[in-house]
């Protein structure tokens, strides 16, 4: 017996082996670029701009990551990561039984890094007046490991000028410190004023590069030939050639306005995305409301300037455009817009430094209007004025007041004696009103809810423990301890604010971000930005989070790059938020030696990497995202067969005022679901919403009364001088493109009918920015070179004299939005992602409250929790192993529990809030468009 027992374990080991030989010998040609890969050693982080990574690896590399196929694309100008293993769907996947996947994924997320690594050591451009010490750094230091600086002081004006120090060495502290200020001053206790509001843009590219038709840069004036301006090649003519919606059936969908009584027959196609939804749409929104604002109370600069298109003649384009072609068009040439605002449009102070002449800022600079920060300015207000508009109970003011309408509470309205432009009247009250709708009528009121649930649930703990620490403290008198009685309506209105935002945050960062970026290697650098690439190792974790604040004592300048590597092991929260030190009471033992009362400890978990933290112009180009939002809404019912589609109401019918009587007749969990079902738009060309292009702007008085959006968002980017997409491109560290053709995806079979698509859409492109005779002899740009060293030129290596697109005078806007070679499940393009790489980090790595002060000192013990666990019952799990993880039930879906419970049952089957509600998720990140169960009947999905 024992012997056939042998027999059966030889055999058995036997077969493993042959698999094994067999496997191995498919695996053994990318094992053998694995070898020569680690015989080469990693790539050098590139000392000087011209010899960036690009996105773009050697043959060694790509074969040991992805195999072939990899291979194969090398030469194109996209990142190489999204041909790795591992990083698509299912089939994506390598070879069982080889660690191809792992070799993949891990690929994918080494390049990620070393582009972090980059865009931090070459694409920080500050505008405040601190570049000429970021290039020559300080007192002996370099400049990218500067910390403070003179121009982040608080002004003589500023009403907290003599609390921070006067014209001493400033300082914040005390209240000042406590919670997140209104205007954001100190939120850096020695750098008071960074990311306060009215602080300038900052900017991702070298000054030299922007505004490109000013024609102030020699580059600039080779790159572009004298063939663009404010408005060539003109914005509304782009707007409605390359970004209309085609209609099957015009009259249903009414120029967006859709059919009478919000009948349900009424269509507007639109391009769909299959993995993102509509309340995806309108989350980002809500969050831009937060990040940024060019506006100031709705408005922007008195003067006004003509948007539309006319008929026109453009010899240097050879393209003529006569009556009827505008008539055909839809131009509107009464359009008038109020110009933006422009901070300084003196000319900058120049600096040498090393044999160079630098630039001290852009050509021209503009505001934020809003903090930058993080901190749900658009709920709780970023001045005064925005702060009058918020409404707390007067029964609690600790929190927001709710008003009962029907069965349910909402916010009150605005009322005529609040700051408010006339604009806004009947819209809900809130700090960031502008450009208001459904969707943001949807979250204003969730987040509210959410605020009253951490207060009820503060008060219920002080109910049973009124006696009890309550973790907070109060750095004007830190010894004492405050117990959850002592706590004010007001300081507790404050700790929500710091829960609710950090609650945002994580929502953004793990939640909706690995939604748009639907793959495997950005889930692991989302999750692994927040808490780690280590999940609940909070040992490690902790570990990894000293060697990282000790780089940032460091006064290496490499220690920047090291400091962004370990972080994303350690997660970016609560960085510096702990100091262990060996504990006199026990041998080996530990305790926190962290203390409130040491500046070094708030502070410390922040790094700016020498530049001060504000969003650059160019962050807000990417974020225009504005083919997200479809024409119409399909309105369902929860509690009456949600696979039915009772209404389509045009979204148009709820913007501004008309947003109130929608929210609260439709009711927040019917539009829960409604939005939450509907797929978002592609973000592609032709796929702007018709409404956006005839939005209803009263407030202009002009001829036409209406904006065309698509084609504002063209003309303000020119305003604030974003460089052009190639340049743009160079400037990111990626690889330029050398026509139109390049927009075409070589992935897709030749007689794919998306191709088909793209090659029309190449010939429309060329058709409105045209072609041009090149000539070699002109340089175009300083950011890269060709790969044999030599400069880029404006034939972009085509012959000299022939004839090329004008692929370099392409907005930014419409280059991203035309790139059809995409990462599998990314909802953007590589362009805007690689802006997001950068800031998305910054704006945890430079916040001390998502950092050094993210303790119950500020927090509260119930606070912290809150944020860790997604709410106050402790973590819960998601059931099952989504994408092969074994996953938290995710935060918004914590949140709209709280908020809306009836949303139960169909949450019930709802991974990410971001993914359309009824799809199924099929396996490893799918992207099919195809029902779950109980949801064949949806008219959303073809039968
Ligand atoms: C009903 C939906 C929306 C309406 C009516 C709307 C309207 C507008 C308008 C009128 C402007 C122009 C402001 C100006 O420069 O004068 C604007 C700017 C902008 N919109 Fe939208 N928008 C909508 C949805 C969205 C969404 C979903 C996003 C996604 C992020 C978005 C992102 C932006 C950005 C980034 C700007 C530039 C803001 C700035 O310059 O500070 N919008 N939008």
């Amino acid at each position: 017996m024992r012997r056939k027992w042998h027999i059966v374990i030889w055999a058995l080991a036997a077969l493993f082996l042959a698999s094994a030989a067999v496997y191995w010998r498919r695996d053994a040609e990318s094992a053998v670029d694995c070898l020569s890969l680690a015989n080469h050693g990693f790539h050098p982080i590139a000392s000087i701009r011209t010899r960036r990574f690009l996105g773009k690896v050697g043959k060694n590399a790509a074969g040991c990551r992805g195999g072939a196929r990899s291979i194969a694309y090398l030469a194109s100008p996209w990142v190489d990561w999204q041909n790795y293993w591992g990083g698509g769907d299912s089939s994506s996947l390598g070879q069982r039984w080889t660690t191809q996947s792992q070799r993949g994924i891990l690929g994918a997320l080494t390049d990620l890094e070393y582009q972090r690594m980059e865009l931090i050591q070459f694409n920080l451009f500050d505008n405040n007046k601190t570049y000429e010490t970021y290039v020559t750094g300080s007192g002996g230091l370099p400049g990218a490991l500067v910390k403070q600086w003179p121009e982040m002081r608080l002004p003589i004006q500023d009403p907290n000028y003599g609390n921070v120090g006067g014209n001493g060495a400033q300082l914040c502290w005390g209240q000042l410190i406590r919670f997140r200020t209104l205007s954001g001053i100190c939120n850096d206790i020695r750098n008071p004023a960074m990311g306060s509001t009215h602080q300038l843009f900052t900017r991702m590219m070298e000054f030299e590069s922007t505004f490109p038709d000013l024609g102030k840069d020699e580059l600039a004036r080779n790159r572009h030939g004298g063939r663009i301006s404010l408005l060539q090649p003109d914005p509304q003519v782009i707007s409605r050639k390359l970004f209309t919606r085609d209609q099957a059936n015009p009259q249903k969908c009414a120029a967006g306005l859709g059919l009478a009584n919000e009948s349900a027959d009424a269509q507007c196609d639109y391009k769909k995305a299959n993995t993102f939804n509509v309340l995806a749409a309108f989350w980002i929104q809500f969050m831009t409301h937060d990040w940024f604002s060019h506006l100031e109370e709705g408005h922007n600069a008195p003067e006004m300037m003509p948007t539309g298109c006319h008929p026109q003649v453009s010899a240097s384009r050879m393209t003529v455009f006569n009556n009827e072609d505008t008539t055909k068009l839809g131009c509107r040439p009464g359009d008038r817009v109020d110009k933006a605002y422009i901070a300084d449009s003196n000319d900058p102070a120049t600096f040498q430094y090393g044999g160079r002449n630098y630039l001290s800022r852009a050509y021209k600079t503009t505001r934020n209007n809003v903090t930058a920060w993080w901190d749900a300015s658009q709920l709780y207000g970023y001045d005064e004025t925005s702060r009058r508009r918020v409404k707390r109970d007067p029964t609690d003011m600790a929190k927001f007041l709710l008003v009962r309408d029907g069965n349910d509470v909402y916010l009150p309205l605005l009322q005529l004696g609040d700051p408010i432009n006339l604009a806004w009247m009947g819209q809900e009250a809130t700090a960031f009103p502008d450009n208001w709708n459904i969707g943001l009528s949807f979250y204003h009121n969730v987040f509210a809810r959410e605020h009253n649930a951490f207060v009820d649930a503060f008060r219920a703990q002080t109910a049973r423990t009124p006696d009890a620490d309550c973790g907070l403290r109060n750095p004007t008198v830190p010894d004492k301890i405050i117990r959850y009685r002592d706590v004010t309506p007001d300081d507790l209105f404050e700790v929500g604010r710091l829960v609710i935002a950090a609650e945002i945050a994580k929502i953004h960062t793990i939640e909706w971000t690995t939604q748009l970026l639907y793959n495997e290697p950005l889930y692991r650098a989302m999750n692994a930005n927040w808490s780690g690439l280590f999940g609940g190792d909070e040992e490690l974790a902790g570990i990894l989070k000293r060697i990282v604040s000790s780089l940032g004592g460091s006064s290496d300048a490499k220690a920047n790059q090291l400091y962004s590597v370990f972080a994303s092991g350690a997660g970016i929260i609560g960085l510096g938020n702990a100091k262990p030190e060996p504990d006199p009471a026990g041998p080996g033992r530990q305790k926190d030696t962290w203390d409130i009362r040491d500046p070094s400890d708030v502070n410390g978990g922040t790094n700016h990497f020498g530049s001060p933290f504000n969003f650059p112009e160019e962050f807000i180009t990417v974020y225009r995202l504005h083919p997200l939002v479809p024409d119409l809404l399909e309105y369902r019912n929860l509690e009456n067969d949600a696979n039915v589609i009772r209404k389509k109401v045009p979204v148009v019918k709820t913007f501004r005022g008309l947003a109130t009587p929608q929210i609260r007749e439709g009711g927040l969990a019917n539009w829960a679901i409604s939005m939450g079902r509907q797929r978002a738009g592609a973000l592609t060309l032709e796929n702007h919403p018709l409404f956006l292009q005839n939005l209803p702007m009263p407030r202009l008085k002009t001829a036409t009364n209406m904006m065309d959006i698509p084609a504002l968002d063209i003309i303000r980017d020119r305003e604030r001088g974003v460089p052009r997409y190639n340049e743009f491109r160079r400037q990111l560290g990626l690889k330029q493109l050398t026509s139109f053709d390049d927009f075409i995806d070589v992935h897709l079979a030749a007689s794919d009918p998306q191709r088909t698509q793209q090659k029309t859409v190449v010939r429309v492109l060329r058709e409105v920015y045209g072609q041009h005779r090149c000539d070699v002899s002109k340089t175009i740009t300083d950011a890269q070179l060709n790969d044999d060293g030599s400069p880029i030129t404006d034939c972009l290596g085509h012959p000299s004299g022939s004839m090329v697109d004008n692929i370099e005078d392409v907005d930014a806007v419409v280059g991203w939005l035309a790139e059809s070679t995409r990462p599998h499940g990314f909802a953007i393009s590589e362009t805007q992602f690689q802006v997001f790489v950068l800031n998305a980090s910054r704006r945890l790595f430079s916040d001390r409250f998502f950092t050094s002060s993210f303790r119950p000192e500020f927090y509260s013990n119930l606070g912290i929790r809150w944020v860790k666990d997604n709410g106050p019952d402790g973590k819960i799990m998601e059931k099952g192993m989504p994408n092969g993880h074994r996953q938290e039930v995710s935060p918004l879906k914590r949140v709209l529990l709280r908020a809306i419970p009836s949303l139960a049952p169909e949450l019930e089957n709802t991974v990410n809030i971001f993914d359309p509600w009824a799809r199924s998720r099929g396996v490893y990140y799918s992207l099919e468009w195809k029902p779950r169960a109980g949801a064949e009947s949806d008219p959303a999905f073809p039968h």
